[in-house]
């Protein structure tokens, strides 16, 4: 508590306070907890967000350098395409006995994209879908154990890879996750392997081969597929019979119309989207071709929440308004800007410092070295006094001007000073207003 109590007390604070004890964990997800950005200092809550303008309880008016809700906002916040089209939807009625016809057309246009597919399935959330193309490869295959590379949610079967007792996650995205839940008899079911390392892929084959349902991972995230792997991926999951997921949810509708795979030349069995497909509504599409998506024929996957109409509703504008301003290279030109632009200041302040992601999403670290996560809450805590939420990850999206990268740009050259000066001058961590942020997950209270 007292990260908070001795911060100059604003409405948001108070409200994030009282959120922790209200709400087990703060938030609803765990990458919007400001413990992971700078405790007691990060606005947890918004009151509006316009662009990549976001104005929190108080009035503060910051512009995201984050992560644009979480990668889910590729065409900026409050798109008014998407939002005018979810109005109407919603003066006709959201949610009735009956079904949204708007789902048949997203199945369709899904559909159209993806050559390879033939059904979809719909959810409202990522990581609910994830699950669903589990039980659905679960279904077809009657197998159990899933090979899996990643982050892919909160469900149990991704969550058993941890019960070995060890921490098998840790280097898929998040470390520390707890399968405290999940029953320990999972334990087997679920194991991984880490990207472009064809090795340990194999050496689950090797152990499960025969009883392998799925092969789940993202095609690509920050770094790009070397020596063919999506390929010998594919040919694995041929040669076993297992079904072969792809989760799009962070990638798809990032740098093309639709998911990673279809510029990278490799075709699942399943695609899995949510965030971006609904610029920030909640939907999520499971596509698949059809003997495999037959498994969800046999299989019970059912919910009342998935038939409402505003999230395929919002699907479809998205989709149609991305079509329409093809906002891809405008997003991949922000994306190296500000990874030259990071890497520059950064050896200007002479700073140790990494910058990584192949593709769109950009990611950086100070360090190697002890005051790495010290400086990384610097960056943020003194970002937020420039007018900027801003943290190790920055996710373009198609309302970053050109001139709003060559201002915050400005901003990082004044804290990165500052960090260096810091660094010189016995520490960042004397400058921190409050503690060091958090890395990955942990119990809040
Ligand atoms: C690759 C990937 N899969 C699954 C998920 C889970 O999606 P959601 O948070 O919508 O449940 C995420 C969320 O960040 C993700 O990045």
């Amino acid at each position: 508590m007292s990260e908070i109590t001795n911060s100059p007390r604003t409405r948001t604070q108070e409200l994030y306070e009282r959120g922790r004890e209200l709400i087990p964990g703060g938030t609803q997800l765990l990458s919007k907890r400001p413990e992971l950005y700078a405790p007691g200092l990060w606005p947890a809550y918004f009151k509006s967000a316009k662009g990549i303008e976001v104005t929190d309880l108080d009035g503060r008016v910051f512009s995201d350098f984050a992560t644009m809700g979480i990668g889910a906002c590729v065409l900026g916040y409050g798109c008014e395409a998407v939002d005018e089209a979810v109005i109407a939807r919603i003066r006709g009625g959201s949610t009735c006995t009956l079904n949204a016809p708007e789902e048949v057309a997203l199945a369709e246009k899904l559909v159209a994209l993806h050559t390879w597919a033939d059904q979809v399935r719909f959810t409202r959330s990522g990581g609910e879908a994830m699950a669903v193309a589990v039980r659905i490869a679960r279904a077809i295959t009657g197998r159990s154990v899933v090979a899996v590379c990643g982050y892919h949610g909160w469900s149990d079967w991704y969550l058993a890879a941890n019960l070995t007792g060890g921490d098998a996650l840790g280097g898929h995205l998040l470390p520390g996750l707890e399968p405290a839940g999940v029953p320990v008899e999972l334990t087997g079911t679920t194991f991984t392997f880490r990207y472009n390392q064809l090795e340990e892929l194999q050496a689950i084959v090797a152990q499960h081969g025969a009883r392998l349902a799925a092969i789940v991972m993202e095609p690509m995230r920050y770094v790009q597929p070397s020596d063919a792997f999506l390929e010998k991926v594919r040919a694995t999951a041929d040669r076993l019979g297992a079904v072969l997921i792809f989760d799009e949810i962070t990638n798809g509708f990032r740098a093309n119309l639709g998911g990673s795979h279809l510029r990278l030349g490799v075709n699942p069995d399943i695609a899995v989207y949510a965030k971006a497909l609904g610029n920030g509504y909640p939907i999520g599409a499971v596509v698949g071709h059809g003997a495999v998506m037959d498994g969800a024929q046999r299989a019970f996957i059912s919910s009342t929440s998935w038939t409402e109409g505003i999230g395929s509703t919002a699907a479809l504008a998205t989709l149609a308004e991305m079509e329409r301003t093809q906002p891809w290279a405008h997003i991949a030109t922000v994306a190296e800007k500000v990874k030259q632009g990071w890497r520059e200041l950064a050896v200007k302040h002479q700073l140790p410092f990494t910058a990584a992601g192949d593709g769109n999403l950009c990611v950086f670290g100070f360090g190697p070295g002890k005051d790495a996560n010290a400086s990384r809450t610097l960056y943020t805590q003194e970002m937020l006094d420039q007018g900027y939420l801003a943290g190790a990850g920055f996710y373009p999206c198609a309302a970053h001007t050109h001139a709003a990268v060559d201002q915050y740009l400005m901003a990082v050259d004044q804290v990165f000073a500052r960090i260096a000066a810091a660094a010189a001058n016995g520490g960042v961590r004397t400058k921190l207003k409050h503690r060091e942020a958090d890395q990955g997950f942990r119990r809040l209270t």
